[in-house]
């Protein structure tokens, strides 16, 4: 694991980003795992510029996002479609049909997930799976439980999801109460991890996620089985870490 800790939320997105764009520059063809949430806004920002000074192209990249709400409308401004629309797919020129997301709509949910996890499989292995993290250590939407499921399910949102989002909904009424998301199984695959965390509101889950047991009970920590993972904090996120050097 390689943790690096920032003072600025420029200078962190600014690296995370440069990990995306690099990949890009020296794969053209690279697989890329993509994340969702308010952590990834600043990555995508930086992204979209280093693309508009002709860098390099996203026309032979394919991505796959790591969930999607459950009957959400795809065009809701709070679906993950709509967030990767405005963060990054409408400033970039990735094919649409390049650009996966589970289908969050799909009338047989079950066949949507083989659906899902079979397109990944197709396309390879990921290359770059960006990864924020939640509070309660969830990946994804893959939140504490007995057992972690290894490939694209169906969750029950737990309520601390639930919050959290609420900020980005009218209510917490309307914050849908079910998701897909790719499983654990399938982000551990990935050749490399960037895991992306800001905040003290943050700080607690780090050090359970990559310094406490490896458990289910914090699905984040079974990142630290990764053999390329990289950890991007900032200063706040980073303030319980004991004995890792920035
Ligand atoms: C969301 C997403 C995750 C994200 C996490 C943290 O619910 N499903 O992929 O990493 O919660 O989000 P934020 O970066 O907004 O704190």
């Amino acid at each position: 694991m390689n943790t690096l800790i920032f003072d600025t939320d420029d200078k962190l997105g600014e690296a995370a980003a440069n990990i995306l764009s690099g990949l890009v520059q020296t794969k053209p063809r690279a697989v890329l795992g993509l994340a969702t949430g308010g952590t990834p806004v600043g990555i995508y920002n930086q992204v979209v510029s280093d693309f508009k000074r002709g860098m390099f192209s996203f026309r032979e990249v394919t991505t796959f996002n790591l969930d999607e709400y459950v009957g959400l409308p795809v065009d809701h401004p709070e679906s993950y479609h709509s967030y990767m629309r405005h963060h990054l797919f409408d400033h970039i020129d990735l094919p649409a049909a390049q650009a996966y997301l589970p289908d969050g709509n799909a009338s047989d949910i079950a066949a949507e997930c083989r659906r899902y996890d079979e397109l990944i499989d197709r396309a390879g292995q990921i290359d770059l799976q960006l990864l924020g993290l939640g509070h309660n250590g969830h990946i994804g939407f893959n939140e504490p439980a007995h057992a972690l499921i290894r490939g694209t399910h169906v969750v029950e949102l737990a309520e601390e999801t639930l919050q959290a989002n609420a900020r980005y909904f009218q209510s917490l009424d309307e914050v849908p109460k079910q998701a897909l998301t790719m499983g654990v199984g399938t982000i551990l695959k990935a050749k490399m991890i960037v895991l992306v965390v800001k905040g003290a509101d943050k700080a607690a889950i780090v050090q359970s996620a990559l310094q406490g047991p490896i458990t289910t009970d914090c699905p984040a920590s079974l990142l630290q089985t990764h053999p390329h993972l990289i950890v991007l904090l900032d200063r706040a996120a980073a303030e319980k870490l004991g004995g890792t050097s920035p």
